[in-house]
C-alpha cells in the first residue's frame, strides 16, 4: 500500500477562525478528514502532521526517508517564504511533493511572492482555497499510478 504525508505549517491549526475572508471556514480537521476519506476510498495510506515549530517539520520529513511514505503534500505557511531549512530537507529526502496554499500569493503582499519550496516541488496549487489540497491529492494518486 502506498503512503501518502500531508503536512501543515504553522498557524494552520488555526484554519477556521483565522482569517476566515482569506483562508475560508474549513476547519484543519475538516480538511484531512476528506483527504483521509478520499486517500482510503483509494486504497492508499494517509498520515498527517501539522506543527508550529520547523524543526518537527524538518524532522518528519527526515522520518519520512524510512517509513515507506511514497509522496506529500505541504501547506508551508509562513515557512514558505523564509525556510532553507524545509527546502533542504525535501531535497534530501528525495519524495516527491506538491505545494498547496489555500490563498492566492500571487495577488498578495511581496514578502509571500517568494517559495524556497517550490523550486523543488512537482507543482503547486495555490488561491483554490481547501479544494487545492483535494486537487493536489487527486494529482499525488496520478504522479503514483503512473509510476507503478
Ligand atoms: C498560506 C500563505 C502563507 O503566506 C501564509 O503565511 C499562511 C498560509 C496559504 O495557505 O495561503 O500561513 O500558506
Amino acid at each position: 500500500m502506498t503512503s501518502i504525508l500531508v503536512l501543515h505549517g504553522p498557524n494552520l491549526n488555526l484554519l477556521g477562525e483565522r482569517e476566515p475572508h482569506i483562508y475560508g471556514h474549513d476547519t484543519l480537521d475538516d480538511i484531512n478528514g476528506r483527504l483521509a476519506a478520499m486517500c482510503a476510498s483509494n486504497g492508499h495510506e494517509f498520515q498527517t502532521l501539522q506543527s508550529n515549530a520547523e524543526h518537527e517539520l524538518v524532522d518528519r520529513l527526515h522520518a519520512a526517508r524510512n517509513d515507506g511514505t511514497d509522496f506529500i503534500l505541504i501547506n508551508p505557511g509562513a515557512f514558505t517564504h523564509t525556510s532553507v531549512a524545509l527546502l533542504d530537507a525535501f531535497l534530501a529526502t528525495g519524495i516527491p511533493f506538491i505545494e498547496v496554499h489555500l490563498s492566492n500569493l500571487h495577488r498578495r503582499e511581496d514578502f509571500r511572492q517568494k517559495s524556497f519550496l517550490a523550486s523543488a516541488a512537482v507543482g503547486t496549487i495555490v488561491g483554490l482555497g481547501a479544494q487545492g489540497y483535494e486537487l493536489a491529492l487527486q494529482a499525488a494518486f496520478k504522479q503514483l499510478a503512473d509510476k507503478t
